[in-house]
């Protein structure tokens, strides 16, 4: 069962409907036409509606999806046969065949393209020029049988007038070497004669449109097809087909073929000929016959490269040998009307003949030698004309219907066998199956002395009156009894048959009546002698060598040729041998609609061409014992999810047991049969129970893969993510050592280095620590040099450097000069006015027995405003227990002190003045202003509130330091505000009283 396609398009087998019946099989037919599926199976045979429609369906993507696949792995199509034939071919060393059969414009010859396109496509890998060349040949040698053997019918633009059938050989790597074409029955009536709406082979107007003037010229004829007799009917008819570009077209192939210049002139040549024998008209002087129109005999012995005397001879008399003599026969217009219309029939199939001789030649396998080059083998196509039955059927009617009769009867029998075949090989009990066995007609028809065919030769050759009612008689009397046929004189009651003309057969598709007329004629097939000698004895090799039975004289000419009816018998049963010699695979093709639509499916009609193909038969035999069978292990596959014992491997001893474990377990027993290999189940309905079920589960299935194959994707990416970290963790850690290690080899020796390691570069640190080593190393540098530095330190020097930590902490950044660099001294009066030192440091030394205190913290010249506004000269002497206002001018006498837990804060502004509020708890604020300081210009605010600060620390005390400006302060319980202002030409500083307090004017520049 092709599979891959749901069942709203049908059943893509028709051994699968419920029951077979016609109305089942044309509702599925109908079905699957609507929705676009032109094809379907019956098993393996391809059942192909034409679509009248342009199918995207043989492109290269849909020739990649069938190739090397099994039949039933994709839906229906011709590519699927095609490689089926092919593997088998390739694989098994198989002849095989393809039957192409249907009526006309059912799409036979479309389809016989399609499977050699999908054979070319997928031959030749290693583009070997040899089987390219082969391959192309093949191809166009279509294109050329098409123009000959084509014409416009009013069933088909383009039906093929004759039966094809083609061997494809193929060397033991599978690649195409060459072919062989047989060609049947070309429809050569058609050159002289075609129904209304109907052309002649396409051949003459391609040669008419399409040929340059100088060859029109040269052939004596001319564009207008309505002024040649013979094809003046269809001359007129307006087709899609481009007479004009095909003519180039088929020239071009021949030239590709390898037709030589010469012979395609004479190709043209015979055409011309024709056309003009056609205008040939006869008449009588006395009794005499003479040609009419004698201009045309001369340009008939032109193109025949004959004598022009001959010509004129051939065409009217006949030579009889009457024992020895010979004597010249003259015919009446009559007869020389039948001679001219014989010989442009006979020409015209030589010429086709000769064309598809040329054809095999060229294509014909060649230097092969089995024993080098492996066994040679075959895929034959062929493409022949279905059954037809029309209003009036005659002889080739017969013949093609007899060709059906045996082409049905070989397949009914090959498919049997097959079936036989394949029970007997898988063990399973032949069940004997009744269906129509068609032996009886084709015996009818061909059967020596009894068959129609001997009936109507012996009617040929009755030496009396030869006519048609004769054959007819003979066919009563001889035929009588025979179940299958009949006619008026048989049972004369039926009126659908004329009396003395018509006679029917029961053919296993239905019932045909034919008519006799033109029967005798048809298979004698008459050319006279004359003209077979006229064309040997023509000047042109090429012409002459289509005829080389004229070499014969009339007196040695002694059997009668074989009749038309024998030869095809004779070529229908080689074929049909040749057939069953290998293994065969069908495409049966239907045409839905007369009209060309791609929408129209009229039931009938089809109906009609089911009936007449046999499908139901097809249906019924292949259905007879069972509707599906397949090889254990592909089974499995595709059901072994519907059981637990089989899903998703089963431990069973064979993939035959477990198929049984897997039916059992589903109820199907009863319904299957288990062959050695396959499995046969016996009803549709069982197959879709299972079908419907696989369906389910592979929802599921779905479900369950998803599932595990995301949480495999989690997991793959987990495993990534996780490496990845591992890999980054080794690297940062690798780049923190390389760090350490760095950092450790630089610093190694930086205690016995004499800044210890202040110049040292820190190497730079990787990424990860670059957050950390700010403060973590860089930091823990600096403590520890800190550290390193100030362990070393005196107490005197410890406190220094507190003071200034202290004095950094509070006015960084706030006072440009903060005096850091330099020693701070604090006890300035001792240094800067060495003429007074011995008298401060007298007061020192008392004021230190009288009050106590440990140490000066600072002292300093200073200048401050008195009670009366006035600015004046003093000093302040700073303890660690008071602030002492000295008089300098008086031996430094201590003019008023503070104690020092009386000092709250310090003001201060942020210029490079030294003003210094000091303010107290009793408001009363002390201002001053630094000064006669050596260096004159060596500022000592930093170092002063340092000291202070320091001090209050280690007192645990808060001091706090205000920097503003204008300074707010409160001098005997007043506030004032005392704002610094640079004076040019100021010598010292000097207060000046404002209105808010007071102005300390400093000098500036
Ligand atoms: N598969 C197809 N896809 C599209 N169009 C198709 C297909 N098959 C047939 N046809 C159309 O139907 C026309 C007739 O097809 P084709 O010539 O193959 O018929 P045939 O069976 O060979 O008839 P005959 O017996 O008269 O030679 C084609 O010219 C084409 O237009
Ligand atoms: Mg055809």
């Amino acid at each position: 069962m092709a599979e891959h396609e749901s069942l709203e398009f049908g059943k893509a087998d028709f051994v699968l409907l419920d029951t077979v019946s016609m109305e089942e099989f044309m509702a599925n037919l109908k079905l699957r036409f609507e929705k676009g599926r032109i094809y379907s199976y019956i098993g393996e045979v391809v059942v192909s509606v034409n679509p009248y429609r342009a199918m995207n369906i043989y492109g290269r993507d849909t020739i990649e999806q069938y190739k090397g696949r099994e039949l039933y792995e994709r839906p229906p199509h011709l590519f699927a046969i095609a490689d089926a034939a092919y593997k088998a071919m390739k694989r098994r060393n198989k002849d095989t065949c393809i039957v192409i059969s249907g009526e006309s414009g059912a799409g036979k010859t479309e389809a016989s393209k399609y499977i050699m396109q999908y054979i070319a496509a997928i031959t030749n890998p290693n583009q070997r020029a040899e089987v390219e060349r082969v391959k192309n040949m093949l191809l166009k040698s279509n294109c050329v049988l098409e123009a000959f053997g084509n014409a416009k019918t009013n069933r088909n633009d383009n039906s093929s007038r004759f039966g094809k059938y083609m061997d494809i050989n193929f060397d033991f790597k599978g690649d195409p070497i060459g072919g062989h074409i047989n060609n049947y029955l070309l429809e050569k009536s058609r050159v002289i004669f075609q129904q209304e709406g109907e052309r002649s082979f396409h051949s003459f107007y391609q040669l008419l449109s399409g040929a340059p003037d100088s060859l029109l010229h040269s052939l004596h004829i001319k564009k207008d097809p309505k002024a040649y007799t013979y094809i003046k009917i269809g001359g007129q008819i307006k087709t899609s087909i481009n007479d004009n570009a095909d003519f180039k077209a088929v020239a071009d192939a021949m030239k590709v073929i390898g037709f030589t210049g010469d012979e395609i002139q004479t190709v043209y040549k015979i055409l011309a000929t024709i056309l003009h024998l056609g205008n040939l008209t006869f008449g009588v002087d006395g009794d005499v016959t003479l040609i009419e129109n004698t201009k045309q005999v001369s340009v008939i012995r032109d193109l025949l490269s004959t004598k022009e005397e001959n010509v004129e001879k051939a065409l009217l008399y006949r030579t009889v040998a009457t024992g020895r003599d010979v004597i010249e026969k003259q015919h009446t217009t009559q007869e020389a009307s039948y001679g001219r219309d014989a010989l442009a029939k006979a020409m015209y199939e030589r010429l086709f003949c000769w064309i598809v001789g040329r054809i095999n030649d060229i294509i014909e396998v060649k230097n092969y030698d089995a024993r080098i080059h492996g066994k040679n083998t075959v895929i034959g196509v062929l493409d022949i004309y279905g059954f037809e039955i029309f209003q009036n059927n005659s002889f080739e009617q017969f013949c093609i219907n007899y060709c059906n009769e045996k082409l049905q009867q070989l397949f009914i029998q090959l498919v049997l066998k097959q079936e036989q075949e394949e029970y007997q090989r898988e063990g399973i009990p032949w069940k004997h199956i009744d269906y129509f066995n068609n032996q009886i007609i084709v015996d009818l028809v061909e059967q020596q002395h009894k068959g129609i065919f001997s009936i109507l030769d012996e009617a040929c050759m009755n030496v009396g009156k030869v006519t048609d009612e004769v054959f007819l008689q003979g066919l009563d009397v001889k035929l009588a009894k025979h179940a299958h046929f009949s006619s008026r004189k048989l049972s004369p009651t039926d009126k659908s048959l004329e009396f003395d003309r018509d006679f029917r057969i029961r053919h296993y598709a239905g019932d045909v009546a034919y008519s006799v007329v033109g029967f005798i004629d048809k298979n004698k097939d008459t050319l006279f002698q004359d003209f077979k000698r006229l064309l040997y004895n023509s000047s042109n090799p090429v012409l002459k060598g289509m005829w080389p039975e004229g070499k014969l004289r009339i007196t040695e000419v002694t059997k009668r040729p074989l009749t038309a009816a024998t030869l095809f018998k004779n070529s229908m049963i080689l074929l049909v041998e040749n057939l069953a010699s290998k293994e065969p695979y069908y495409v049966r093709c239907i045409k839905p609609n007369d009209v060309k639509s791609p929408l129209l499916f009229e039931h009938e009609r089809c109906r009609h061409q089911v009936e007449y193909l046999g499908l139901l038969e097809n249906v019924r035999v292949r259905r007879a014992g069972f509707a599906y069978r397949q090889t254990y292990p592909r089974f499995l596959q595709r059901y072994k999810m519907i059981s637990e014992f089989t899903w998703p491997n089963h431990d069973l001893p064979s993939d035959k047991e477990a198929v049984k474990k897997l039916l059992q377990g589903c109820r199907f027993d009863h319904d299957v049969a288990y062959g050695k290999t396959k499995v046969f189940i016996r009803t549709p309905r069982t197959l879709f129970s299972l079908e419907e079920q696989r369906a389910e589960m592979v929802q599921r299935i779905i479900l369950f893969l998803q599932k595990v194959w995301r949480g495999a994707l989690a997991r793959r990416r987990y495993r990534r993510m996780r490496a990845a970290l591992i890999i980054l963790q080794a690297y940062r850690r690798y780049k923190v050592k390389s760090y350490i290690r760095e950092v450790n080899r630089r610093f190694k020796n930086v205690q016995s280095m004499k800044d210890y390691g202040r110049h040292v570069k820190w190497p730079t640190p990787p990424k990860v620590l670059r957050v950390f080593s700010s403060w973590i190393f860089l930091d823990a540098s600096f403590r520890w040099w800190a550290w390193t530095l100030i362990k070393g330190l005196s107490p005197e020097e410890t406190l220094q450097v507190r003071a200034k930590v202290a004095c950094l902490e509070a006015l960084k950044s706030q006072r440009a000069d903060l005096g850091l660099q330099r020693d701070w001294e604090g006890n300035y009066l001792k240094r800067d006015s060495p003429d007074t030192a011995s008298s401060f440091t007298l007061i020192s030394s008392m004021l230190q027995r009288k009050d106590k205190f440990m140490r000066v913290l600072f002292s300093c010249n200073v200048r401050k405003i008195n009670r009366f506004h006035k600015t004046e000269n003093r000093a302040v002497l700073i303890t660690d227990r008071h602030l002492y206002k000295m008089d300098p001018l008086r031996q430094y006498k201590p003019m008023k002190s503070i104690p020092l837990y009386n000092v709250t804060g310090m003001s201060i502004s942020s210029g490079k003045d030294q003003l210094v509020v000091f303010h107290t708890k009793d408001s009363r604020d002390l201002v001053v202003c630094l000064q006669g300081m050596v260096p004159a210009n060596e500022s000592r605010i930093g170092e002063l509130v340092g000291t202070l600060l320091s001090h209050f620390k280690r007192l645990k005390r808060k001091l706090q330091v205000n920097i503003a400006s204008p300074i707010q302060c409160s001098m005997n319980g007043r506030k004032c505000t005392i704002i610094v202002e640079p004076k040019i030409n100021q010598s010292q500083p000097d207060f000046t009283k404002s209105r808010s307090g007071y102005i300390l004017n400093v000098p500036g520049n």
